[in-house]
């Protein structure tokens, strides 16, 4: 939808049938703020189709971008099968001298992998990792912090580049190995980071610090700065976690020691771990029987995605426990219990009903609406006046003004 955008003629192929008929009502399959006004935007201008088949869709294109799923395998490695797939499915319908561009995320070595597989000599497939958050997806597209290309010939990764000249965003260029290997580092960075400010935040509830004023004083340092740096549940999505794992899995491959990786993943599994007893701790001392109410379910706020959700695990845990599980998320409706990750607890279309007759109230997505909750309100209807907030989202003196104990991260 950017590429339209920016005044480009992108044909998307679509093989599943229902998503096809939406795109092509302009109607978008995923909601992200201003993708659907880009989609109808580039329909009406004529400058976006959407066909079902790839062969159809490549036939005259002078870059393939290919951003197909490349899910976590049970070894931890990414699958690579829709990606191959997708690769012999172009084979043979390539224009002369067309230009692969792989966007999807996937282990080092595959550009070389694609090339042969398409076997085609005058073709070339170049790595150009994407960096944009779910939830704003647009934003981050339209206002890059950098372009990275990875080729084994400069000249047509510089053609890549190109494609982005207007972002003015600075552009790295490199080999196909280096690219792929820019996109693992830059989201266990992130995770690493994220892990290490939760660690900060357990330290700070060790020695009776506080974990907000903290990341003041540390932030500041424009070296360390305040992105990525809300302590919180621990980190989750389809990203950081299947990226970080495959990172840990190509060091082990070549037998090199990566272990702030390793730390990294398991100080987030502590983390999650952490929040449970918390809100043990706040249910009275055991979970056996107590029913907790739950606020958001996603991995974060401003999505509907709860795949490898921080919230989701942490449920389980709790449940695990012999914890009865009351929940309300936004994005979710009470049909969803019917889901697969849901099946332990119970949802609710509202969070008042979510929480009535709980023991313990704990949040764990950073849902903006639920600093606007009635707590009076909700003080009359839990069981035991309880909250723990695993993402610091309010304030705690009015909170236990209306007779709550309250449990943050990090704060007193
Ligand atoms: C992540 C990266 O941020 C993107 O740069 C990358 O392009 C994307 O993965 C990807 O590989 O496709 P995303 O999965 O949308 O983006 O999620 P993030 O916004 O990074 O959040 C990840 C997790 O960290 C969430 O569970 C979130 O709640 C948590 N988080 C984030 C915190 O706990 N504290 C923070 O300060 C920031």
């Amino acid at each position: 939808m950017v590429f339209s955008h920016r005044g480009h003629v992108v044909t998307i192929a679509e093989r599943n049938v229902a998503r096809l008929g939406s795109l092509r009502r302009g109607v978008s399959p995923i909601s992200e703020t201003g993708l659907e006004e880009m989609l109808r935007d580039g329909i009406a201008a004529g400058r976006i189709h959407a066909v079902e088949t790839a062969a159809e869709a490549v036939a005259s294109a002078e870059f393939i971008f290919l951003c197909v799923e490349t899910p976590q395998a049970p070894d931890g490695s990414a699958d690579l099968s829709f990606m191959i797939a997708a690769a012999e499915e172009i084979a043979t319908n390539l224009a002369l001298g067309a230009i692969v561009v792989n966007k999807s995320t996937v282990p080092l070595g595959t550009v070389e992998l694609i090339e042969k597989v398409i076997g085609r000599s005058d073709v070339t497939v170049v790595s150009n990792p994407e960096f944009l958050r779910e939830g704003t997806a647009i934003a981050d597209s339209l206002h890059p912090d950098r372009i990275v290309v990875g080729a084994r010939n400069r000249e047509i990764a510089s053609r890549v580049a190109n494609l982005y000249s207007d972002t003015g965003a600075p552009v790295v260029i490199t080999d196909a190995t280096t690219s792929e290997l820019i996109k693992y580092a830059s989201n266990a960075f992130l995770a690493t980071k994220l892990t290490f400010i939760n660690t900060m935040a357990g330290l700070c509830d060790a020695v009776g610090a506080d974990v907000l004023d903290l990341v003041q004083g540390v932030g500041r340092d424009k070296r360390i700065g305040f992105e990525f740096m809300k302590p919180g549940p621990g980190w989750g999505g389809s990203c950081l976690p299947k990226d970080i794992s495959a990172l840990l899995n190509i060091a082990k491959s070549v037998s090199f020691d990566a272990d702030i990786v390793e730390a990294a993943i398991s100080g987030n599994e502590r983390q999650m771990e952490l929040v449970v007893n918390k809100i043990r701790v706040a249910a009275g001392g055991t979970l056996e029987r107590r029913s907790v109410g739950i606020l958001g379910l996603t991995f974060k706020a401003n999505t509907g995605d709860r795949r490898y959700s921080p919230a989701v695990s942490i449920t389980q845990r709790l449940a695990q426990q012999g914890a009865s599980i009351n929940a309300y998320d936004p994005t979710v409706i009470r049909m969803d219990s019917g889901s697969v990750d849901l099946a332990h607890l119970e949802t609710y279309d509202d969070p008042y009903q979510a929480i009535t007759g709980t023991d313990v109230v704990a949040i764990l997505t950073e849902w903006p609406e639920f600093r606007d909750l009635d707590f009076a309100r909700m003080r009359e209807l839990v069981s035991n006046p309880a909250i723990v907030d695993a993402r610091n989202l309010l304030e705690p003196g009015p909170i236990r003004d209306l007779g709550f104990s309250y449990t943050g991260i990090g704060r007193k």
